[in-house]
């Protein structure tokens, strides 16, 4: 019994500690609301529903986002998603930016997007296979 108890002290000392470790994850920058993405409303409410979380300036943050070490994996997931394709600064992209990452979106969409982690807390981003479809046919790329 001894051994679970220091065991369990030892856990909740390093749950605490860790807290100390706050990450920022940048909630403050809103973009000109012209620099947004346009597109179709069916697209835009996938990308609202099932991207915007890692990929604009408009993310929700669910309370665990606060709590390490969860608050370690979104704030890393939200920063590498808005370095990759930001939809809230999509317009002040050249047409040659806009294009590569309209092609990586087909792949993003088959193979890895939104993030299996991200679905497991937020089944309601999940997209059918026909919504997969439609955002690639909207891209208008073809496949790899
Ligand atoms: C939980 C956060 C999260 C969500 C939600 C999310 N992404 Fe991502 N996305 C990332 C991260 C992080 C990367 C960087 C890739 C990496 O390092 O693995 C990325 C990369 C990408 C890339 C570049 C991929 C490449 O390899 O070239 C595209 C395109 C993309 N995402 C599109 C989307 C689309 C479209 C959605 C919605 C259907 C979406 N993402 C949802 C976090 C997310």
């Amino acid at each position: 019994m001894l051994a679970i108890k220091t065991i369990l002290k030892y856990l909740i000392g390093t749950f605490l500690v860790i807290q100390l470790i706050q990450v920022d994850i940048d909630t403050d920058t809103k973009a000109d609301k012209s620099l947004e993405i346009q597109a179709p409303a069916k697209v835009m409410a996938i990308l609202k529903k099932s991207c915007y979380d890692c990929h604009s300036y408009e993310v929700n943050l669910p309370w665990y986002s606060y709590v390490a070490p969860f608050s370690w994996s979104v704030s890393r997931h939200v920063d590498l998603g808005r370095q990759w394709v930001n939809f809230s600064i999509w317009n002040s992209y050249t047409d040659e930016q806009k294009d590569k990452k309209l092609g990586e979106f087909y792949k993003a969409v088959y193979l890895a997007m939104p993030l299996a982690g991200y679905v497991k807390m937020h089944p309601e981003a999940d997209l059918t296979k026909e919504e997969r479809t439609y955002l690639r046919e909207w891209t208008g790329k073809a496949p790899f």
